[in-house]
């Protein structure tokens, strides 16, 4: 199966300030490259090759000079502008276009994991469509989207509850077909004016078209202090690969 794939990295970064006074979050170093080579590097290793980055008006020509046409990744990069940080599912919900219809792959920029996705992958060509979201069991739950689960079903996720129902996490790896587009139209802004991926998510349980796997490996987010830090750290242990990538001295 050959699906598309969208990163998001957008957002404000708030939390990262001051380092993100001058620059994009996920242009920001973890191990031995910016944060957003690792999720391009993560969708070729799964055989994705044609990718939509997003990301706001602010930093979009760094962005650019960082990943260029994904010529070096033996991708295809396009970019899109999210114009202002109107969340994570009206990020998504510029690639319609991008996605003309097929199935696809979206990855939070911030989000570093050491799997190779392409298991999962076939794993959603199984599935005949619908929408398939990964989750991993963490300490902090109350941190992320939490999934409640029954046998091979999700039965419930809430976004950043006081108190989580269960340790998983959903994490910011997503595969999704061409109804999401619909679905971002039916969903209201959250109390933090956001259209949020939960409600997404939500939706599709709703209509009995949701999967999830269980991601394997280490996974972290990196949009705080300490997050930022621990990606670091366990990136550096498993320094990225760069075969096709000239090294500029
Ligand atoms: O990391 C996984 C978690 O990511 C999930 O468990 C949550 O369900 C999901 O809502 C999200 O939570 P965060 O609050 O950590 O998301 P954040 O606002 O930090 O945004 C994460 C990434 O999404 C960010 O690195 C870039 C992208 N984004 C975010 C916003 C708000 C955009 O592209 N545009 C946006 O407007």
């Amino acid at each position: 199966m050959r699906l598309k794939g969208v990163i998001l990295a957008g957002g404000k970064g708030s939390r990262l300030f001051p380092l993100t006074k001058v620059t994009n979050k996920h242009l920001l170093p973890v191990g031995n490259a910016p944060m957003i080579w690792h999720p391009a590097w993560k969708m070729k290793q799964a055989g994705i090759e044609e990718i939509l980055i997003v990301t706001g008006t602010e930093h979009m020509g760094d962005v650019v000079r960082c990943l260029g046409s994904g010529k070096d990744f033996g991708c295809r990069f396009s970019y899109k502008v999210q114009d202002e940080a109107g969340g994570i599912a009206q990020a998504l919900s510029l690639g319609e276009n991008f996605a003309g219809g097929e199935e696809m792959c979206v990855i939070l920029g911030d989000n570093l994991f050491q799997e190779e996705l392409g298991p999962q992958v076939q794993a959603y060509a199984a599935q005949g469509g619908g929408a398939r979201i990964l989750l991993k069991a963490v300490p902090d739950p109350h941190r992320f989207g939490v999934a409640q689960v029954a046998g091979d079903r999700v039965i419930d996720i809430q976004e950043k509850p006081t108190e989580a129902k269960s340790d998983l996490a959903v994490t910011g790896i997503y595969f999704y077909d061409r109804d999401v587009f619909d679905i971002i139209r039916t969903i209201r802004p959250s109390r933090r004016g956001e259209l949020e991926i939960t409600d997404v998510n939500n939706a599709y349980l709703q209509r009995g078209k949701l999967s999830f796997g269980m991601l394997r490996g280490w996974w972290s987010d990196a949009g705080t202090f300490p997050s930022l830090a621990r990606a670091g750290e366990l990136a550096t242990q498993e320094p990225m690969p760069f075969p096709d990538i000239p090294r500029e001295d």
